[in-house]
């Protein structure tokens, strides 16, 4: 069983923390690696080593067109290796290994991107009324410090890695407990790549012990974070402190909405798509969706059917089109869900454990389906972040906005309809920070993406992304000669 040690100041280093996390392949329950549990010192190794380069080494003497081609080895090492990182992102997440390869694309990808975006940061000239002319300036913010869930792992990553060394920060990136393997396997090919030691540094641990510690650390400037709403709140309390800036993406519980009007079997289609892709472990999941009265019921029935045909199994086999979940944690949860949901709804498909041959060792449950809910019940309001889908109905389009707007969350919507005017109509009125239309679930790199309301603040990619890495310093030069004379 290997043990994976941390990665500081450019090479791997044992913990001085001699707890360890297993980490398990969800498919089959058995452990595959173990890392250590960071703990404090660990992490005040690896944020003085951030800040050391960020105050003092190569870095900050390094050009804009040397981080761009940093980012592109990255990308090209990326690629290189995409087989084996995307075969050991779903040996520890659980995914299909096809959405493993596109995520492993999708890393080198956004690598590229902000290896190209590098040399366009760039200040700007004020006109101000003097002689005398005024610069805004744009600095990277400093070290920061980037909490990544297990979902994406290495994408998660990478959204957050990218953007920083392309502004010239340093960061500390610790990765999910459940899944640490990929990032620390691309550590591998830091150096390589010309990025000094100390620019990034990777600590594995639990969010309660390196987690907490890295959010607090006075020697950290920004946090990047994405995960629970609950985790989101608790570090914007310990940010406050010390006033770090703060990123946060906190997932949501996301409405599609299908109008009576939208082609009938591509919607039935993206309802499926949007929330059982990746095992619904999605933040931007369509997991409410809204079905407009005349086509409801014929609607239900069709997903109910397409539900039942989804074929499940380890990931690592190709047929497969949705794994375990990631964590006897989050399969207890999901199954808590599919408990409450039976008390609230009426369920049409699913609703059990996966069971049956290779199934029955792993974390797997049925993609479920729960016609005829509430708004207001449990299963429409908590995250549930697995495969549970609420279908709501609803009559006028008035009724659809508002029941898709009634949720302390705001990451995502979509809305389906050939009617141009309605689509824009639902486009303005949705309190989203990305909303679909005709399809759901499409992200790219070059475009913004981020919540409103409690599912955080803060954008990643493209160039809102690297805003988030950034900050400005107003510079004034006096061209005029003569004192000032006022006393
Ligand atoms: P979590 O929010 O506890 O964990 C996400 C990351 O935060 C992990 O790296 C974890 O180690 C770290 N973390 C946990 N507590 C921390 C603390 N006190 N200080 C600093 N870092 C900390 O999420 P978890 O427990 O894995 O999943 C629970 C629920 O959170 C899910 O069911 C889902 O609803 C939501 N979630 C949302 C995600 C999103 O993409 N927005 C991703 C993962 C989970
Ligand atoms: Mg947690």
């Amino acid at each position: 069983m290997p043990t994976h040690p941390l990665y500081i100041d450019g090479a791997f280093a044992a913990s001085s923390s001699s707890d360890t996390i297993p980490v398990l392949n969800p498919a089959t329950q058995e452990e595959v690696a173990r890392v250590p549990a960071g703990n404090d010192q660990d992490v005040d190794a690896a944020v003085r080593a951030a800040r050391r380069a960020f105050d003092e080494g190569p870095w900050p003497e390094t050009t804009a067109q040397d981080r761009g081609r940093i980012l592109f080895a990255l990308a090209n090492a990326v690629r290189e290796r995409a087989a084996e990182l995307a075969e050991l992102e779903t040996l520890q997440s659980g995914k299909p290994i096809v959405e493993a390869e596109f995520d492993i694309e999708d890393v080198a990808t956004c690598f590229e991107y902000y290896g190209g975006l590098a040399t366009k940061i760039h200040g700007e000239v004020v006109p101000v009324p003097d002689k005398a002319m005024s610069l805004a300036l744009r600095e990277p913010i400093g070290v920061a410090a980037q909490i990544v869930p297990w979902n994406y792992p290495l994408l998660m990553a990478t959204w957050k890695l990218a953007p920083a060394i392309c502004a010239g920060c340093t960061a500390v990136l610790k990765p999910a407990e459940q899944t640490p393997l990929t990032a620390l396997a691309l550590a591998s090919s830091f150096a390589d790549a010309g990025l000094p030691p100390g620019v990034v540094n990777i600590v594995t641990g639990r969010g309660e012990g390196a987690g907490a510690a890295l959010v607090s650390h006075p020697g950290v400037d920004k946090i990047a974070f994405t995960g629970s709403v609950e985790v989101g709140k608790a570090i914007m309390r310990s940010a406050s402190d010390s006033l770090k800036k703060l990123s946060l993406e906190l997932g949501g519980k996301s409405p599609n909405i299908f109008f009576a009007d939208a082609d009938f079997e591509a919607a039935v289609d993206g309802a499926l798509f949007g929330i059982f892709f990746n095992q619904g472990e999605v933040c931007s999941a369509g997991s409410r969706i809204l079905v407009q009265r005349p086509i409801y019921a014929k609607f239900v029935e069709a997903m109910a059917e397409k539900a039942k045909t989804i074929r499940l199994g380890p990931g690592l086999d190709r047929e497969t089109k949705m794994g375990p979940l990631v964590s006897r944690e989050q399969f207890d949860r999901v199954r808590q869900y599919q408990a409450i949901g039976k008390r609230e709804a009426r369920l049409v498909a699913g609703g059990h454990r996966a069971t049956g041959g290779a199934l029955d060792r792993g974390w797997f449950v049925e993609p479920t389906i729960f016609a005829d809910v509430d708004n207001s019940a449990r299963i429409a309001r908590e995250e549930i972040f697995g495969p549970v889908a609420c279908v709501i109905p609803f009559d006028e389009e008035a009724d659809a906005i508002r029941i898709a707007n009634d949720t302390y969350y705001g990451l995502a919507a979509a809305v389906w309809t050939r009617d141009i005017f309605k689509a824009m109509r639902a486009v303005k009125a949705l309190r989203a920070g990305i909303v679909w239309v005709n399809h759901m679930q499409p992200t790219y790199v070059e475009a913004p993406w981020g919540g409103y309301k409690q599912s955080g603040f803060g954008r990643e990619l493209g160039r809102w992304g690297v805003d988030e890495y950034l900050q400005t310093k107003q510079v004034y030069i006096n061209l005029d000669e003569q004192p000032v004379g006022w006393f």
